[in-house]
């Protein structure tokens, strides 16, 4: 009898046991519920792009309209967040965070990448570039492609060159007119050996700062002069602690805008001609939008502000080129005469 009754009760187990098991089968093959946000998640791609100026420049409202094409052209697949103002980086870091893929995309001036790409030193020789239509033919046309080829760091691709505009001088003691006018004054520099040359050869002193710095050097008189565009001079409120700006127009201020390779390689083939795409209109955007931006934003400081503006005389530029011909010479034994020749009359222009 007590056999029995083990027979039964193991009997009853073994049921049990293949009712449980059959039930987790049945719940495997269930279908989950659908979550349209996360399948959203799955398929996202996010641009970090940082950069270190205000919003309301020629390179920040670049990268909003890039943004917007970029969402645009694929439906909303791609995402660029935007981290302006050095939020996340200040300029001589950016370069590292892109290498290391902490974010994906960066536009610094290329004077900051001249000891990366040596080449590029003829792009901040003084007075090379003269006429817009030159910069659009250097920066939109073929001449572009040849730079950006250039870069030989295999963590980062070139993309594009996008504006701000030509660099004028300030300082707060006395006009710049005459190249002996630089003399023993301390200058800010961003990073780059040419521009530091540039004021060595005019007997100035130079200091290298952060562009957000800029403002609180100028004030506590640690440097009592500099050089940017307007639209930089305007967007830090730099002509509120200086008193003589020239407009010089001797250096231009352009961006390299360039990704993470590893980031941009894994990426489809059809996002990365939309994202191309996108970069492409951006480009020809920015170079009429800096242009307009720095002209209105000088008519503004001349209107709001007690600061003297000056303007080269072509007399003046003579000097000025005369002082800087050591420098030409120096960069075309460095890198040669025909990479100064292309910047100076690029085959794409229109004039
Ligand atoms: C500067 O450092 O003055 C500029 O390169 C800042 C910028 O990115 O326009």
């Amino acid at each position: 009898m007590t056999k029995y009754i083990g027979f039964c009760l193991f009997i009853l187990l073994l049921l049990f046991g293949f009712y449980i098991y059959q039930n987790n089968l049945a719940s495997q093959r269930q279908p989950l519920s659908y979550d349209d946000e996360q399948e959203g998640l799955e398929k996202q791609i996010t641009i970090r792009f940082s950069h270190v100026v205000a919003e309301n420049t020629p390179k920040g409202l670049a990268a909003q309209k890039f943004a917007e094409l970029v969402s645009e052209k694929t439906n909303g697949q791609v995402k660029v967040d935007i981290f302006q103002n050095g939020i996340l980086y200040s300029d001589g870091e950016e370069y590292e965070a892109l290498k290391r893929g902490d974010v994906e995309m960066i536009a610094p001036s290329f004077s900051k990448l001249i000891d990366t790409v040596p080449q590029w030193k003829v792009l901040d020789l003084p007075f090379i570039f003269n006429r817009a239509s030159q910069v659009e033919a250097v920066f939109a046309g073929q001449t572009s492609e040849r730079l950006l080829s250039m870069i030989k760091d295999n963590e980062v691709k070139g993309l594009a060159f996008w504006s701000n505009g030509f660099k004028q001088m300030t300082n707060d003691e006395t006009p710049l007119l005459e190249p002996e006018d630089f003399r023993g004054h301390t200058f800010r520099v961003m990073p780059g050996s040419v521009i530091e040359k540039q004021f060595r050869l005019l007997n100035a002193y130079t200091v290298v700062m952060p562009f957000n710095e800029v403002y609180q050097g100028l004030e506590t008189r640690e440097i009592n002069g500099q050089e940017n565009t307007i639209s930089n001079i305007y967007s830090k409120r730099l002509y509120q602690v200086q008193q003589h700006l020239t407009i010089s127009n001797h250096g231009y201020l352009g961006y390299a805008v360039m990704v993470n390779k590893q980031f941009w390689d894994d990426l489809p083939k059809d996002i990365q001609g939309k994202i191309q795409e996108a970069m492409r209109e951006t480009t020809l955007w920015n170079m009429k939008e800096a242009a307009k931006m720095n002209d209105q934003q000088l008519q503004h400081i001349k209107n709001h502000s007690t600061i003297q503006i000056y303007h080269l005389t072509e007399q003046q530029k003579k000097e000025w080129l005369q002082t800087f011909q050591p420098l030409y010479k120096e960069i075309e034994d460095e890198i040669g005469h025909d990479l100064i020749e292309l910047i100076k009359s690029p085959p794409d222009e229109e004039r």
